[in-house]
């Protein structure tokens, strides 16, 4: 939510940051902005909409400067128009600065700042922080590190913040808390600086990630130095970044979502690799080894996730109920930070998040940990915030997802998840030798059986034209395919916004069949399994009031393929990995339904990738 970028150095700042806005255009298309040092001072130019529409506005300007940062906006205090957009610039003009996130408190900061003579412009609350920072500059006599130090122990809330000062110009300073910050080390001194790795991966492969409560001043001259909130000076812990380019590009592909659907057989794959040994008959997870007993010993799971990582979580649920027999809770993790939650210090929390930086999925892992849980992460981006405040964690390896849909990082999720409890259940022998065994090998086919399901793109395709003018649909599931079903029809709705929902097909009969007419698509998965029949039931239910049902069967299936309007095959697995196959058809229908429709697919209306704000 926001992407922040910076450059400072000797090269053009201006080309650095546009691109690096583009890469992080998928947190926010609101409006975009730059602010430029250079030998005509400090030069700001932002404008409403996208990333594109600055570019064409930068065409006429002057775009000089060797210092710089830029900003893509996702609005939250004030709409999104151009005097909203960031940069900000203090009341003297000296000083511009980008955020990302929130600040809590700038309602008494303004009043306050106002009195002493501070004038607004916009409606944000970044404009609070950069004129407090000047204030503090000014009535304590400070340099510039030291007065955003200052303001910011006045300030509550969650940033990641840059800032530049005309009468400091080869310098650029930047904070972070709770919202992400990268700092790329290049091989002649520059600096890059960016919310996530993806704007700095093809200058430098040297990163450094701030941590909450660290306050970094890069210099043209002195290079990087890093300080914390109590001013005492910290030595840049820099790593190697593991992040390929092409995994940044769409490959030939329109849209990154369409991308991202077809890598799934490679991405489930990266998921499982090294962790299913179908040789030894065994799954090994290296993130959480040191934790395998508390697993085997834990009363109680509670899973934490937002949107598609929570719908993964109660995939979750079904696994390790019926594998591990342990009990599980799913929660939203918005809604189990506002209560007073039961948490024991034997449970186990497992938060699921792709990003890695969902505002509230980081808070209630905090109020988890405070409590004592013990807390596993399935995470998708490698260093970002919540592998970091976990005890211990497996990532997804799903590689970097960029359409704001998620896709692949859902099939991972599930497959790590789908690894955890068959590791935990194999430990404890709540699954037999031979059951495991047979999972196992099923799960090591499924990458396989998505390029299958992959091929039947061209009658999705057919579907979706048939039904894309639809104003409603449902979705339906049973067992471990009803978050499937939720899935799916978020998946709709985010991306060609036709209202959609989902519901276990037994719940059709207690409300939602008064919905169903002739013009309503049902999306149903009635693949062979535990609830084959009722599901069979269901359909019948919904074509008895003359529905459309658009099922999705199990390869060889006569029966529902007769009922249904449209039957779309996929190969058969058992019910346990049914989600992993079941959900591409889905995501597929979403997508040309969404192109059809001439929507924005990867970056729709209103939405934002790595939700930073609570
Ligand atoms: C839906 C989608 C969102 C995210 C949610 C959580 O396609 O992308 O619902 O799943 O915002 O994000 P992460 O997984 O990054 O915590």
């Amino acid at each position: 939510m926001c992407g922040i970028v910076g450059y400072v150095g000797d090269k053009d700042a201006y080309p650095l940051l546009i691109n690096g806005l583009k890469r992080l255009e998928y947190r926010g298309y609101d409006s975009a902005g730059v602010a430029l040092i250079g030998s005509q001072g400090l030069r700001i130019h932002k404008c409403q909409g996208k990333v594109s529409d600055l570019e064409a506005h930068m065409r006429d300007v002057d775009r000089s400067g060797n210092v710089g940062i830029g900003h893509t906006r996702w609005a939250t205090h004030g709409a999104p128009n151009d005097v909203n957009a960031h940069p900000h610039v203090s009341t003297s003009g000296d000083l511009a600065l980008i955020h990302n996130g929130i600040i809590e408190n700038y309602a008494p900061l303004k009043e306050e700042l106002r009195s002493r003579g501070h004038t607004f412009r916009s409606e944000t609350d970044t404009e609070v922080l950069v004129n407090l920072i000047e204030d503090i500059q000014r009535s304590e006599e400070v340099d510039l590190p030291e007065a955003v130090r200052l303001a910011l122990e006045n300030v509550v809330g969650a940033y990641a913040i840059a800032v530049i000062d005309r009468k400091s110009p080869g310098m650029l300073v930047a904070a972070r808390k709770s919202s992400p910050l990268v700092i790329g080390i290049g091989e002649h001194g520059e600096h890059y600086l960016a919310s996530d790795a993806t704007p700095i991966v093809e200058h430098t492969k040297n990163v450094v990630y701030m941590e909450d409560g660290e306050i970094a001043i890069i210099d043209r001259t002195k290079g990087l130095k890093i300080r914390n909130v109590k001013n005492q000076e910290k030595t840049p812990f820099i790593q190697a970044l593991e992040m390929h380019l092409e995994t940044l590009e769409k490959g030939g592909y329109d849209h990154f979502m369409l991308k991202e659907i077809h890598e799934q057989p490679r991405s489930i794959r990266d998921s499982m690799r090294g962790r299913l040994n179908l040789a030894q008959g065994e799954v090994v997870l290296g993130g959480i080894k040191d934790y395998e007993q508390k697993f085997v010993n834990a009363k109680r799971i509670l899973i934490l996730g937002c949107g598609t990582s929570w719908h993964a979580g109660l995939v979750g649920e079904y696994l390790f109920e019926e594998l591990a027999r342990i009990p599980v809770e799913v929660e939203y993790a918005s809604e189990f930070r506002y209560r007073n939650p039961i948490i024991h210090e034997d449970d186990i929390v497992i938060a699921i998040s792709q990003s890695g930086e969902t505002a509230d999925t980081l808070a209630a892992i905090e109020l988890a940990k405070g409590r004592g849980a013990t807390i596993i992460g399935i995470c998708n981006v490698v260093g970002s915030s919540i592998p970091r405040v976990t005890h211990a964690g497996s990532y997804t390896h799903a590689g970097p997802e960029i359409g704001v849909a998620s896709t692949k990082a859902f099939t991972a999720q599930v497959t790590v998840l789908t690894l955890m409890a068959l590791m935990v259940g194999h430990k404890k022998g709540t699954i037999s030798g031979s059951r495991f065994h047979r999972l196992l090998n099923e799960l090591d086919a499924i990458p396989s059986k998505v390029e299958q399901v992959l091929k039947n793109e061209a009658q999705i395709k057919y579907i979706a034209d048939i039904y894309k003018n639809a104003t409603n649909a449902l979705y339906l599931g049973r067992g471990y395919t009803f978050p499937v079903a939720l899935e799916g029809a978020l998946k709709l709705k985010e991306i060609s916004y036709i209202h959609a929902e989902g519901y276990p097909a037994a719940e059709m009969k207690h409300g939602p069949i008064a919905l169903i007419d002739e013009e309503m698509p049902v999306f149903v998965i009635a693949t062979k399994g535990a609830s084959y029949e009722k599901v069979v039931s269901n359909i019948q239910e919904v074509k008895a009031r003359k529905g459309k049902v658009i099922a999705i069967v199990t390869e060889g299936d006569t029966v529902v393929k007769g009922l249904a309007d449209h039957a779309i095959a996929i190969p058969e697995t058992p019910d346990a990995l049914v989600p992993l196959l079941s959900v591409v058809p889905m995501q597929l229908i979403s997508y040309h339904i969404a192109v059809m429709l001439g929507r924005n697919v990867d970056q729709p209306r209103n939405l934002a990738k790595s939700v930073t704000v609570e």
